[in-house]
């Protein structure tokens, strides 16, 4: 069944892959200079992503508006159904800022679930007008709100899709191990490192990045927390190194998150100089 619901998601990929492109423009170009509002839609005051989170709200609350429908409480199910839109808006304006930041299969598969929540949120919308009538037999705006139910499920299986089986807005340090032993470091002890240059070592399995500045060297994990950039390939801004895939940025010192998409902050080492050359091990948190 699984296998069956990829094929049918990706061989929307004819039009999601275009219009998703479409999209990333303009949301990039929206979000652009709403930076500290982007961040806080992704959720990183949280340290969680914000949309997978509140669209269990509007879920709930539209599941309701069938219920009271049935039983016969049209006051109730039309107080929902407003509430529920409300929810949903504002839930969408936090997916928005994700998928903005989605490449390849993951934008693709985010195109055709935000196509089928704006779908849903029309249905809805149509259903909520037809209800302000009054009518005397609200059998369409019933018959529309279960249709719109029916379409938001499919895309919350499509969004948890994206999460789940692509690992989009999941940290990329999730199953790392935080072993504390020192280990030697790939990196010649008699060369000075450049200042404020991000410089790429081995430490074991592990690839780090590191920044010297002036005695200090700070040392990150090399992959992007958010969706495994290389940060060597970035740049040092301010106290931060800025990933070059989508801006997310870390400070150098502790390896907090201090600009998104990023909502995870970034595994930080310690470094130190061993008797045979530079060691290091990850960093308590
Ligand atoms: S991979 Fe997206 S900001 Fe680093």
């Amino acid at each position: 069944m699984g296998r069956f619901l990829t094929r049918l998601i990706d061989a929307q990929a004819r039009w999601a892959r275009p219009f998703g492109d479409f999209n990333h423009r303009w949301l990039s170009a929206l979000f652009r200079p709403l930076g500290p509002l982007k961040d806080f839609l992704h959720g990183r005051w949280l340290g969680h992503p914000l949309h997978p989170a509140a669209t269990d709200i509007p879920i709930g609350i539209l599941g309701m508006v069938i219920v009271f429908d049935l039983i016969g409480q049209p006051v109730a199910a039309d107080v929902s159904l407003v509430a529920g839109i409300v929810f949903m808006v504002a839930s969408a304006l936090a997916g928005f800022a994700d998928y903005a930041d989605t490449d390849g299969t993951a934008r693709v598969r985010a195109t055709v679930h935000a196509t089928l929540m704006v779908g849903a949120l029309l249905l809805y919308g149509l259903s909520l007008v037809l209800r302000a009538g009054e009518p005397v037999d609200r059998t369409v705006p019933f018959v529309l709100s279960v249709m719109a139910f029916l379409i938001l499920t499919a895309g919350a299986y499509v969004g948890g899709d994206v999460v789940y089986a692509l690992g989009n807005m999941v940290s990329r340090h999730a199953f790392r191990g935080a072993g504390t032993k020192w280990l030697p470091l790939d990196l010649d002890a008699a060369v000075e490192l450049p200042e404020n240059t991000p410089v790429k070592a081995k430490l074991g399995i592990n690839t780090l990045v590191l920044v010297r500045r002036g005695t200090t060297l700070h040392a990150l994990h090399d992959t992007c927390a958010h969706a495994g950039g290389p940060l060597s390939g970035g740049t040092v801004v301010d106290d931060c190194i800025e990933c070059p895939w989508h801006g997310s940025r870390f400070d150098l010192a502790t390896g907090h998150a201090r600009r998104g998409p990023t909502v995870y902050d970034q595994p930080r080492y310690e470094v130190r100089m061993g008797e045979s050359g530079w060691e290091a091990r990850r960093a308590a948190d």
